[in-house]
């Protein structure tokens, strides 16, 4: 296993910025997720890295050797492919031995190889079947065992559990974890559930419009988004973002949504850039870092519950605050009753505020 990195890496198409000037390394045995929106460059990265494109420029090594404008044969990557990539008219055993049988492996080493692979990925009996005769969770299988087969220098996932039911999908990221500790790979995984990335990753990168918002471990970037993007991006559901404006006389800001003043109080000290007067700002905070009651407070805004969802451990609670919903993650199975009228109480420590271009400020 290597590790790979990218340098300042760009690649355009006509006028599209697919990825731009994007540096990363991803650690020998580590997974990395690139998580993203459709079209922010996910694919592109991974087929740089793969060789399957050409940067216009920057720089790619894998291990310590420069891979740049090398073709895919020599860069000893395996790819796992959204769709499989199966070969419909070969069975298993075929599928899987392909990268062996073009690298000359002999029949027998192959046939062992395979088959032990196979084994540990639950499909060793399933063999001698052609792709459309098993199942999407068993295709999958099928497509990391022919990935993992040759050993690689790194992996490269592209959305493999997409298609995979809800059940299955979960089942298949336990077990592609696992499989990724035990082997000690070296991979990098696109995906755009962020759920997914979190759940899978050593370290997210979060990309928007072909660029890097973000690099960090999951907790991390959940606990500490850099801008309003990320922090839009990552929780589900995701953090709550309101417009404010700053009044410095009172010491309060104004949310936009109902003109409740909220005493900036802890949040001053932690404001490390200068700011004016009448700023506009984003005040973020989680769902789960707010709290719900009758009365008022100096860091609470008024509101009025909109609608309440029992999820079974926990209920999630939208409350209009204005003409903006606001998701409030309570953990109790059973609500105790609550007035229409509330009192959303934040966490000042476990508060955001971003700035007019929408980076952390706070
Ligand atoms: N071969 C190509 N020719 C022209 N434009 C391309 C090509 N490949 C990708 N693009 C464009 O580059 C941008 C990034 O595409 P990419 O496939 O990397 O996105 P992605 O993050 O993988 O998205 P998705 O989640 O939808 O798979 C998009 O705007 C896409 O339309
Ligand atoms: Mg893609």
């Amino acid at each position: 296993m290597a590790q790979i990195t990218l340098e300042n890496v760009t690649k355009t198409f006509g006028a599209v910025t697919a990825v731009d000037r994007v540096s990363l390394t991803i650690a020998e045995g580590e997974l990395v997720a690139l998580l993203g929106p459709s079209g922010c460059g996910k694919t592109t990265t991974l087929r740089l890295i793969a060789g399957l494109e050409i940067p216009d420029s920057g720089r790619i090594f894998i291990g310590d050797r420069e891979v740049t404008r090398l073709p895919p044969r020599e860069r000893d990557v395996a790819m796992v492919f959204q769709d499989y990539a199966l070969y419909p008219h070969m069975n298993l055993m075929d599928n899987i031995g392909y990268p062996l049988k073009v690298r000359g492996v002999p029949r027998e080493e192959l046939r062992q190889r395979v088959q032990e692979v196979a084994r540990r990925l639950q499909i060793g009996d399933l063999l001698d079947r052609r792709p459309s005769q098993i199942s999407g969770g068993q295709q999958q299988r099928a497509s990391v065992a022919r990935a993992v087969v040759h050993e690689a220098q790194a992996f490269l996932f592209d959305e493999p559990l997409s298609n995979l039911d809800a059940k299955l999908r979960l089942e298949a990221r336990a077990f592609l974890k696992h499989l990724q500790h035990t082997e000690g790979v070296t991979a990098a995984y696109v995906t755009h559930d962020q759920a997914e990335a979190m759940a899978l990753a050593d370290r997210i990168v979060v990309m928007n419009h072909g660029k890097i918002m973000q690099i960090g471990t999951p907790l991390d970037v959940y606990r500490n988004p850099q801008n309003t993007f990320v922090a839009a991006f990552i929780g589900n559901p995701p953090m709550n973002l309101l417009p404010c404006h700053l009044d410095m006389a009172q010491g309060v800001l104004v949310v936009a949504a109902n003109q409740a003043p909220l005493d900036l109080g802890l949040l001053r000290e932690r404001i490390r850039v200068a700011l004016k007067d009448g700023d506009s700002l984003t005040l973020g905070v989680r769902p789960e870092n707010i709290t719900l009651g009758a009365e008022p407070g100096p860091a609470a805004i008024p509101g009025k519950i909109y609608v309440t969802q029992p999820l079974g451990g926990e209920t999630l609670v939208n409350v209009e605050v204005g003409d903006q919903l606001v998701s409030v993650r309570i953990f109790t199975e059973e609500l105790p009753p609550l007035p229409e009228q509330v009192w959303l109480t934040l966490d000042l420590a476990r508060t955001f505020l971003y700035g007019p271009d929408g980076e952390r400020i706070v």
